[in-house]
C-alpha cells in the first residue's frame, strides 16, 4: 500500500537523472527524494543489453530497500531497454516509471507535422524504443533517430554553452540531417541533453519543440500522485538524499550544474548489492 511520506525514487547511470529530481522539487517541493547515480559505472549508453540489465537489478532492489512510494527510472537507457525485459517484473516498488512513455506522450502532444526526431545514447537508440512508442500513439508518424554519444561527455566536462566550439561542432555534426528531414519536434532522449538545450535549440529553430523526458516524465507522475492522493502534506520539509557509487565529493561538483547551487541535499557514497 503507498504512503503518502515515502520518498519518491530516482534513479540515473550518473548525475544527469538530476535534471528530472530539478522538475520534482519544483512541482511538488514536500516530497522527500532518494536518489541514485551510479556514479563509478556510468556510462550506461555505451554498454551490452545484459550489463545494463545487471546494473539497472541493482539500481532497483537499492530503491526497493528505500521503501521509495514511486521509482522514477530517469536514465534514458534503462528506461529504453526496460520496455522489453523481464528484470521489471519482478520488483516490489508498487509505482514505477521510465521516461520512454511520457516522453513518446509528450511529443506526439507537441507535434504538427507528425516528423518527429529522437536523439540518445546508442543503447536507447538500438533499443528502438521510441519509434515502437510513436508509432503506436501515432502510426503515421515519421521518426528520425540519431545516436548522439559524444553528448554525454561534454555535459559532464561542462561544454554547454551557444558559441562553445566543441558543442557547436557536435550538435551540427550530429543534428544536421534531422534539422534537413522537417522535424518540427524532438526528443533529447538522454538525461543528459537538456543541458545543451540552448545549442540544440539555436542549431534546430524555434519552429521545433524540444522534450526533455525528465521534465514530462516528473510532470506525469505529479498528475499521477496527486489524483491518488498521495503527495505529502503541504507543510513537510522535505529531505533530499543523494547517494552516488564514486566519491560524494566529485558528484557535489557536478551536481551544482544539473540542479542549481539553491537545492539543499545530502550527498552520501554507497555500495550496490
Ligand atoms: N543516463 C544515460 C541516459 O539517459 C546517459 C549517460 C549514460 O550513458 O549512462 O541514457
Amino acid at each position: 500500500m503507498t504512503n503518502f511520506n515515502d520518498a519518491i525514487g530516482v534513479f540515473d547511470s550518473g548525475v544527469g537523472g538530476l535534471t528530472c529530481v530539478k522538475e520534482i522539487i519544483r512541482l511538488m517541493p514536500h516530497e522527500d527524494i532518494v536518489y541514485l547515480g551510479d556514479t563509478a559505472r556510468v556510462p550506461y549508453g555505451t554498454r551490452s543489453r545484459e550489463t545494463i540489465e545487471r546494473y539497472a537489478r541493482q539500481d532497483i532492489r537499492f530503491m526497493e530497500k528505500h521503501n521509495v512510494k514511486l521509482m522514477i527510472v530517469a536514465c534514458g537507457t534503462v528506461s529504453a531497454v526496460m520496455e522489453t525485459s523481464p528484470i521489471f517484473s519482478d520488483c516490489h516498488v508498487n509505482c514505477c516509471s521510465g521516461v520512454i512513455i511520457p516522453a513518446a506522450d509528450a511529443a506526439a502532444a507537441a507535434t504538427k507535422n507528425g516528423r518527429i526526431g529522437v536523439i540518445a545514447t546508442q543503447a536507447s537508440i538500438n533499443s528502438g524504443c521510441y519509434e515502437r512508442e510513436l508509432k503506436r500513439l501515432m502510426p503515421h508518424c515519421e521518426i528520425f533517430s540519431r545516436a548522439c554519444p559524444m553528448f554525454v561527455p561534454l555535459v559532464e566536462n561542462g561544454y554547454t554553452q551557444v558559441g562553445c566550439p566543441p558543442a557547436e561542432f557536435f550538435v551540427k555534426e550530429y543534428l544536421s540531417d534531422i534539422k534537413n528531414s522537417g522535424v518540427d519536434t524532438l526528443i533529447m532522449g538522454c538525461t543528459h541533453f537538456p543541458l545543451l538545450e540552448d545549442v540544440v535549440g539555436a542549431f534546430m529553430g524555434s519552429g521545433v519543440t524540444l522534450i526533455s523526458p525528465g521534465k514530462v516524465t516528473a510532470a506525469q507522475m505529479y498528475d499521477a500522485l496527486k489524483a491518488q492522493n498521495a503527495l505529502n502534506s503541504p507543510d513537510h520539509k522535505a529531505k533530499i538524499e543523494l547517494y552516488c557509487t564514486d566519491s560524494a565529493e566529485l558528484f557535489a561538483q557536478n551536481a551544482g550544474r544539473f540542479l542549481g547551487d539553491s537545492v539543499n541535499a545530502q550527498i552520501i557514497q554507497c555500495t550496490l548489492d
